[in-house]
C-alpha cells in the first residue's frame, strides 16, 4: 500500500450531512479507497469558527462518524479521524502562517463574503485557509476530493506549499484538487447551492418520510401539468440526474418537453431514485449513530494512525526552519 497515492479530505461537523456533501465529496472520496490510501477526517477545528454549542459539536461529529461507517469506509485499511485529535496540525498551522501573505488570505471568498455581509469575523475564520493547508500538507497528500466551492482553498494550499518549499527547501508535496465535474454544485430545495447554512438541504440520512417530504418541497416554476417544461432549468431534474442512468434521463427529458407531466411525478421518481441508492445504508447509519462507544473506538484508532504520520511530517518542517525534532508524546 505504501506505493499508493494518498487522498485526503475533511468535512465540518456543522449539521446533518446532505446530498450535496454526499455527491460532491463523500461518494467520490469513498470510491478512491480502491485505488488510493485514504485519510478522511472531521474538521472540528474548522467548525469551531462558527459552532458555539459543545453538545452540537459532539452530536454533529457523531453524525459524520456514522455516515462514513454506514457508507462503508474501510477503517482498517484507511484512516478516519477527528481533526482535533491530532494537535500537531495546529503547530504546523503556525509555521505555515509565518510564510502566508496577508494579501492571500484577504482574497479568500469565505472571508470576503462574511466581510461583505457585515458578519462578525474571528481570526480563526480569517486564518481558515492556513489550517486547511496544514491539514492537507501534514499527511503528504497527493489528491484532495472536494466540491467545487473548495477550489480556491486548494489553490491557496498549493501556493503556501510552494512558498515554503521555495524558502526552506523541498518539504511538502504540492497537492491536486479532485473535483467531480458532472457533480459540481448541487442545488438545494430553493435552487441555491445546497448548504447547511441555507437550510435548503435534502438530508443524506433521515427517515424515508423526511426524505420524501424534503424532495416534495423542491421549488419549481408554476407551469401547469399540460405545459411543456425545461429539464435543464428545473431544480428537481438536476438532482434526479445524479441518481439515474443516461437512458432514464433521456426518457424523462422527453416527457418534460412534451407537456402532460406534472412536477409531482418527477419528484416522486427522484425520491425513489435517491432512496434506491441510499436506503440500503440507512439502518446501518442509525444503528452506529446510537453507539457512541463504538464511534469513539473508531476515532481513537484513526487518531493513533494519523498522529504518527502528522508528527513525522511536522518534524520535517520543524527541522527545515531550524527547530529540533520532537516526539509527539513528550
Ligand atoms: P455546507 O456548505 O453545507 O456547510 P461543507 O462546507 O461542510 O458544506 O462541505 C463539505 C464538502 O461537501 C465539501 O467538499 C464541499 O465542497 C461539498 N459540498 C457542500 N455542498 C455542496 C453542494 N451543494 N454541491 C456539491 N458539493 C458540495
Ligand atoms: N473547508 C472544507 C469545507 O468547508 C473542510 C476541510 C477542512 C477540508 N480541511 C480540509 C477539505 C482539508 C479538504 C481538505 O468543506
Amino acid at each position: 500500500m505504501a506505493h499508493r497515492k494518498r487522498t485526503l479530505s475533511g468535512i465540518k461537523p456543522t449539521g446533518v450531512p446532505h446530498l450535496g456533501n454526499f455527491l460532491g465529496m463523500i461518494k467520490p472520496a469513498l470510491a478512491l479507497q480502491e485505488t488510493h490510501e485514504a485519510f478522511y477526517f472531521i474538521a472540528d477545528y474548522h467548525a469551531l469558527t462558527t459552532v458555539r454549542n459543545p453538545q452540537e459539536m459532539r452530536e454533529q461529529t457523531y453524525d459524520l462518524v456514522a455516515t462514513f461507517a454506514a457508507l462503508k469506509m474501510d477503517f482498517e485499511r484507511h484512516t478516519f479521524f477527528r481533526q482535533s485529535d491530532v494537535p500537531q496540525v495546529t503547530e504546523l498551522t503556525w509555521i505555515l502562517s509565518c510564510v502566508t501573505p496577508m494579501g492571500l488570505l484577504e482574497r479568500a471568498h469565505a472571508y470576503k463574503d462574511a466581510h461583505a455581509k457585515g458578519q462578525e469575523i474571528n481570526q480563526g475564520l480569517f486564518a481558515y485557509p492556513v489550517l486547511m493547508a496544514s491539514d492537507i500538507l501534514i499527511y503528504d497528500s497527493h489528491e484532495v476530493p472536494v466540491g467545487r466551492d473548495q477550489k480556491q482553498h486548494l489553490e491557496m494550499t498549493r501556493d503556501i506549499a510552494q512558498r515554503f518549499n521555495h524558502l526552506f527547501g523541498a518539504t511538502f508535496i504540492v497537492p491536486e484538487a479532485r473535483i467531480e465535474e458532472q457533480v459540481a454544485t448541487i442545488p438545494g430545495t430553493d435552487g441555491r447551492k445546497m448548504s447547511k447554512s441555507y437550510r435548503n438541504e435534502l438530508p443524506l440520512f433521515s427517515t424515508e418520510k423526511e426524505l420524501r417530504n424534503a424532495v416534495m418541497r423542491i421549488v419549481t416554476d408554476s407551469k401547469s401539468v399540460e405545459d411543456a417544461k425545461d429539464p435543464d432549468t428545473c431544480n428537481v431534474f438536476q438532482i434526479f440526474r445524479q441518481f439515474s442512468s443516461p437512458q432514464q434521463q433521456k426518457e424523462w427529458a422527453v416527457r418534460y418537453r412534451a407537456g402532460g407531466m406534472g412536477y409531482g411525478e418527477i419528484k416522486q421518481a427522484t425520491f425513489e431514485a435517491i432512496n434506491a441508492e441510499i436506503g440500503p445504508f440507512r439502518d446501518a447509519f442509525f444503528q452506529i449513530r446510537d453507539n457512541p462507544k463504538k464511534m469513539e473506538e473508531i476515532l481513537a484508532a484513526g487518531a493513533a494512525k494519523a498522529r504518527r504520520i502528522a508528527q513525522e511530517v511536522l518534524n520535517r518542517a520543524r527541522h527545515r526552519v531550524g527547530f529540533m525534532a520532537r516526539n509527539g508524546d513528550s
